[in-house]
């Protein structure tokens, strides 16, 4: 009987030193201690077969093991839960990660920066779809199909009639079809060409349109609006100009130019030598697009105009490729 209690101990022991956690060790005590199975539970049991005298010493042999186990279980269990605790512990005094801050994309900004703009003069902004019908791509504004104005509008065509839109413009007719004046509204959006991709061209790039139609708008209503806005984006003491120039549905045209933000005017490789640069196109809406809209053109007029974001993110920020915009390489971008 004492060789076999020493055993069980010995194995016991063995056991214990191999616990890792706190369901392992609950495995060992139940297999030794348990009420039911457990091996020392059973050898107390048995002893009623043994003779009577022999009971006391026995009895206490195996006590004494039980205990024993116990107490290595005991050491085992408050090793464990500092084992835990170290694994848990957290120097609250460690210097922090400094998390990484998102920022927009350079064009989402520039946009931000033209409707905040032309909504502080009153304008609303709209949107229009992407996929357009001919007529409003094209003869609404006065383009019909052998307009050679459509060159210009390489437009990528789609199967099913429609195309994707080459311009905002189309935005214009569509609200002039649904409300009457006054009118003051802006739309950005995507519009899409078939032009090789270079480090001025992009087959998808974003717009803004503007039309304000009203009963006395005048080309100096035009001109004001958008000498505020160039003044607002690149600074109130920059030079403007307008030039004249055609849309098939402006009468008269006039291209917006900047004073070349680089040479200040005096001719460098980004202005082409002229000292100025585009900004944007514009007019007087004419009288043949409000006939197709069923306005009267004799007792409104109106303006529009259209530009570019890449183009004047660009000029703004001095970025000289517009593929840098869609790379999305973190580089270029966390720089704004
Ligand atoms: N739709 C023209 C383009 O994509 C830009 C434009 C010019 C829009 C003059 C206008 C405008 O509304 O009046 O090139």
């Amino acid at each position: 009987m004492e060789s076999k209690l020493k055993k069980i101990y010995k194995e016991a022991e063995e056991r214990i030193k191999q616990v890792t956690n706190k369901e392992e060790l609950k495995e060992v005590q139940v297999e030794f201690l348990g009420r039911k199975k457990g091996e020392i539970t059973q050898l107390l049991r048995s002893m009623t077969a043994l003779p009577s005298q022999e009971r006391p010493l026995i009895g206490k042999l195996i006590n004494e093991i039980k205990r024993k186990i116990q107490k290595l279980l005991e050491v085992k269990k408050k090793e464990i839960s500092e084992k835990k605790i170290e694994k848990e512990y957290i120097d609250v005094t460690f210097p922090g990660k400094k998390p990484k801050i998102g920022k927009l994309h350079p064009l989402t900004y520039t946009v931000e920066e033209i409707k905040r703009i032309f909504i502080s003069m009153g304008f609303q902004v709209v949107r229009g779809p992407e996929m357009e019908t001919e007529y409003y791509n094209f003869e609404a504004l006065n383009m019909p199909s052998y307009h050679p104005a459509r060159n210009e509008y390489d437009s990528f065509y789609l199967d099913n009639g429609y195309l994707l839109r080459s311009h905002t413009s189309p935005v214009q007719i569509r609200v002039m079809e649904k409300e009457s004046p006054p009118i003051r509204i802006i739309v950005p959006g995507r519009v899409y060409r078939r032009d090789a991709i270079d480090a001025s061209h992009f087959p998808m790039f974003h717009q803004v349109e503007g039309l304000a139609v009203d009963e006395k708008v005048t080309f100096s209503d035009l001109k004001g609006v958008l000498t505020s806005f160039a003044h607002q984006m690149f600074g109130k003491d920059i030079p403007v100009r307008f030039r004249p120039s055609f849309f098939p549905f402006t009468e008269p045209s006039a291209d917006m130019d900047i004073q070349c933000v680089i040479c200040k005017g005096k001719g460098c490789k980004t202005c082409g030598g002229k000292g100025w640069l585009e900004v944007l196109g514009a007019g007087m809406v004419d009288p043949e697009v409000f006939k197709k809209v069923g306005y009267n053109s004799q007792k409104y007029q109106g303006f529009a105009f259209g530009m570019g974001v890449e183009r004047i993110c660009m000029l703004k920020y001095g970025i000289d490729d517009i593929r840098l915009f869609f790379q999305n390489d973190l580089r270029f971008l966390k720089q704004f």
